[in-house]
Order: structure tokens, then sequence, then C-alpha cells
């Protein structure tokens, strides 16, 4: 049997710490044509510099082009109570010797005319994403699908109802939802379902190299901070992996094409999303929804393929 091609992917990310993993396991798993960086965890500066210090330290020549500094319309937020200062906190990174350029929404739409069926994966606030799909028209179609992490079916992380990548950025998620291509959400309610823990630890020491041992800071860092401020679990969470391994190993995944709307209005409720539920749907039901809300993965499986892919640089 012939091995499976790699899906052809273009990522937009802020990282981040589960950014990074992400990219070890998308360097892995994907054939990634090219990365765009969006303000996020931190500043547009410091994702952009740890999207390149972690392509760089893996020895992946992949092209990495800077987008948006700021959300669309609401003040930024960041998420450096969890990340650190530059986003990567506790890891050891090289010192990047390349720059991007800072073009990324026109290097999502230019690569896109160039190649059409590639598979957009989004790990941060969906900013580029937004401003691609309302610059040009024919972008979203010309994608095989959208799929991010964020939002959620069962509550929020940075207030009660709202998770970050949507909270960030709710006008450009909810221009994300309504995108004229297979959307597939990767919530909170999914990304619970494969945490970190000692066990994992002990596995990702036990391999070496530097994608485990980023992979090992990572999480060491990330413990240590879900221990002093979660209010869910002690374990933190995987988020961003998860998303790109819903495109890599989709049999491990299960969703529901059903509709999602994001809250922009509200006190307590902006950037929450609403996912479609009910059994007989109300007035807020489509034919054939494009959005696809993916509830449940093989949490073990999804592990070991993180693992297997730190052990790909042993
Ligand atoms: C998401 O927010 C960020 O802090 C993580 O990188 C992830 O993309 C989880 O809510
Ligand atoms: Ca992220």
């Amino acid at each position: 049997m012939p091995d499976t091609p790699k899906p052809r992917i273009l990522i937009d990310c802020d990282p981040g710490h589960d950014d990074a993993i992400m990219l070890i396991c998308a360097a892995a798993y994907a054939d990634v044509v090219g990365i765009t960086t969006v303000n996020g965890n931190v500043g547009l500066h410091h994702t952009t510099r740890n999207a390149l210090a972690v392509a760089q330290l893996l020895g992946w020549d992949v092209p990495v082009h800077a987008g948006a500094a700021r959300p669309l319309i609401a003040e930024p937020v960041d998420a450096r109570q969890v990340h650190g200062e530059t986003g990567m906190d506790g890891a050891t990174l090289p010192t990047p010797t390349r720059t991007a350029p800072g073009d990324g929404v026109e290097y999502l739409l230019e690569t896109t005319r160039q190649e059409e069926g590639l598979h957009l994966l989004a790990t941060g606030p969906l900013t580029n994403v937004a401003l691609a799909l309302r610059i040009d028209a024919g972008f979203a179609s010309r994608l095989a699908g959208i799929t991010f992490m964020g939002g959620g079916a069962l509550g929020g992380n940075v207030t009660v109802a709202a998770e970050f990548n949507v909270f960030a950025d709710p006008e450009a998620a909810a221009i994300t939802l309504t995108a004229d291509c297979p959307v597939r959400m990767c919530g909170l309610d999914l990304t619970h379902q494969v945490t970190a823990d000692q066990d994992l630890l002990d596995r990702l020491r036990a391999i070496g190299g530097p994608a485990a041992v980023l992979t090992t800071e990572i999480i060491e860092t990330e413990l240590a901070a879900y221990g002093r401020y979660a209010t869910s679990s002690p374990e933190p969470p995987l988020h961003d992996p998860v998303a790109l391994l819903a495109i890599t190993h989709p049999h491990l995944f299960e969703e529901t094409a059903t509709p999602i709307h994001v809250e922009l209005g509200g006190v307590h409720g902006r950037g929450t999303t609403h996912v479609e539920r009910r059994a007989h749907p109300g007035a807020s039901a489509t034919e054939a929804p494009s959005t696809r809300w993916v509830h449940h993965v093989d949490g073990a499986a999804a592990i070991d393929l993180i693992v297997e892919a730190c052990a790909r640089w042993a």
C-alpha cells in the first residue's frame, strides 16, 4: 500500500507554547507550504521571532511571513500569563538568522492564487484569515478548507464563556465562520481531551533531540503556569497540536456539520461561540452548514503522535 500523501497546508499562528509543539507536528506530518504569524499570545514581533526560531531549531527552511499586528476592531489582549513575556518563556531557542517579510495577508492570498486546494490551519486569533477573506472574495473557494483552534461548546478560558483565540478578535472569528469553504472548529471541549502530564514528560525526556527537548521545556513551563492559575484542570491541554492532527490524522476525530455563531456583543458573552446542538434546530439551521464542530479525539493516540513527531529529530 503506498503511503497517503501528506496534506499540503498553510499555517497561521501566534507562537506561543502550544503553537510551537503544533509546528513540530506540522513539520513531521504535513507538507507545509508556508507560515504566517499574527498578534495573539504576545505581540507580533515575538510571535514572528518565535516561529522563525522554532523553524531554525528544527532545521526547517519554511517561508515565514508576518501578518496583522492588531485585531480588526477589538483592543489587543494577550496571554502572557501562560506563555510569558516572550511567548516562549522557559524554552531554549536559537536567535533567528533570518527575518520575516511583513506581508502575511498578501502572502496567504498570493499563495492560494498559485495553488488551489491548500488547507489553512489557524491556531491564533483569526485576524489574518478574516483580512484575506475580506480583501479577496475568492480566497475561501481556493482553499480545501479552514481548520482553526478556538472557541468551544462548553465554556471559555479567558472569560466564563469565551476562548482566547476567538475572544482576542471576535469579529475576525465571525467572518471566518461564514467563509465559503468547509470551516472546522477545534475548540476547548476538544483540546481538553489531550492534556500533558508527568507520563508524557517522562516519554519525551527519554527521546532527546531538539524537538523533544523543546517540547519538554514547554510542558514543564506550562505545568508550572497551570498549577498557578488554571481553573479547569492542572494538566495543560495541547490545544494547537490537536487542531493540526485534525487535518493530518482525521480518522482519530469525530465532527458534526452544524451552524456555529460568534457572540459579538454583551458584557459577559463577547467572543463566545454558540454551537447548534439541538436535535431539531430552529431558525438558525441551514440545509448544509459549512461549519463543523470537531468534538471528539482519541486522546491517547494524539499523545502518541506528538511523541512520535518529536522522535523524528532524535
Ligand atoms: C489558544 O490560545 C492560546 O493561548 C493557545 O496558543 C491556543 O491557541 C487556547 O485558548
Ligand atoms: Ca495559539
